[in-house]
């Protein structure tokens, strides 16, 4: 029996409720959900919370990560600063099947105060069920590896 995909989820205190819809969604379909917190609602800092789950990629403990704050933006940023990880914050899910298609994302992060969870499911599910599809697509994101190199 192969095992499922192991996929990282973190947020700061402002994404806690969509987090967790996010983790039964994708634990639903079939995934390993690894929820990297944080539990309780007191204000926390979303940096450290991009880059935990950075690292489980990064590390290769995790093959994928979802993360979240209030934009989405600021935790996408601090993901970004981690060597090998490509996050891109996705509102449609044309972007979400996308930054996989094309840019090989690692990581998609969410913004709680800017999709409902409907939407953000969806989103969720066009990320996780698209491929990379190399090519000329591998050269491109070569070059950003080269530019972290
Ligand atoms: C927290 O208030 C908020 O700044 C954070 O969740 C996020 O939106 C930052 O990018």
């Amino acid at each position: 029996m192969t095992q499922p995909t192991r996929i990282v989820l973190s947020s700061d205190h402002a994404a806690i409720p969509l987090r967790q819809a996010v983790a039964r969604h994708v634990e639903s379909l079939g995934y390993e959900v690894v929820d990297i917190g944080p539990v309780t609602p007191e204000s926390t800092h979303y940096p450290a919370h991009g880059e935990a789950a950075a690292q489980r990629v990064a590390s290769g403990d995790c093959a994928l990560g979802i993360i979240l704050c209030g934009t989405g933006q600021g935790i996408m940023m601090a993901a970004n600063k981690v060597k090998g990880i490509r996050c891109g914050v996705c509102s449609d899910t044309f972007s979400a099947r996308m930054i996989r298609a094309h840019n090989d994302a690692n990581i998609l992060s969410l913004g709680a105060r800017v999709v409902g969870e409907g939407l953000a499911l969806e989103i969720v599910e066009a990320f996780l069920g698209t491929e990379f599809e190399g090519g000329r697509h591998g050269t491109r994101v070569d070059m950003i590896k080269a530019i972290e190199a």
